[in-house]
């Protein structure tokens, strides 16, 4: 995604979300140095998602899916990227939040590993009221506290 994509960006993520961010959000993820992609059918936006990336921490800051092309796999095919992206550039851990009424977002995420770990109470705005927000989290590789935890057992015995 590039500055020239914002209105495209923008305007998917009016009819797609409930609780749409607004040109000036796009426009603060490049200046803040957010890794953002779009993808295309002949070179026509139809979605996107912005990812974040400290101290090996990644976070998906958004994706979506322009209504006419949902359930087509964009939405599958772009998370996979984000995730490949994330552990390139050396995440162990990756967030999300998702609104507790989104249950196609949170099924997707679910089969990607993710769990839920906590919620955020009233997180997003939307015309009907504010809704909580599910915090979730995959972590990448091994996870090694759970790992060595046997080890230690053992050698306390
Ligand atoms: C969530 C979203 C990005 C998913 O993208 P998508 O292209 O529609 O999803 P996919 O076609 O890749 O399908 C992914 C999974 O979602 C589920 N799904 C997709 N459409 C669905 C529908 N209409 N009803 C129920 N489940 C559905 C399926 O379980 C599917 O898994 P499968 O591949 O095993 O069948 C898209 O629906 C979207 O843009 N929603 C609005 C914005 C949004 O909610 N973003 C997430 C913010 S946290």
């Amino acid at each position: 995604m590039g500055p020239d994509d914002i209105d495209k960006v923008s305007e998917i993520e009016r009819v797609a979300s409930e609780h749409p961010w607004s040109k000036s959000s796009f426009q603060n993820c490049f200046d803040g140095g957010y890794h953002c992609f779009v993808g295309c059918i002949d070179e026509q936006i139809v979605a996107f998602g912005v990812l974040s990336c400290a101290v090996r921490e990644g976070h998906i800051q958004n994706i979506a899916v322009c209504p006419d092309y949902q359930g087509a796999g964009f939405g599958r095919e772009l998370l996979s990227m984000l995730l490949e992206e994330a552990e390139e550039l050396g995440a162990k851990t990756i967030f999300l939040e998702v609104s507790v009424e989104n249950s196609v977002a949170f099924g997707l995420y679910l089969s990607y590993g993710f769990r839920e770990i906590g919620q955020r109470k009233d997180y997003y705005k939307t015309a009907d009221g504010r809704k909580n927000a599910r915090i979730m989290r995959k972590n990448f590789g091994k996870e090694r506290g759970l790992m060595m935890l046997p080890e230690m057992i053992r050698r306390k015995k």
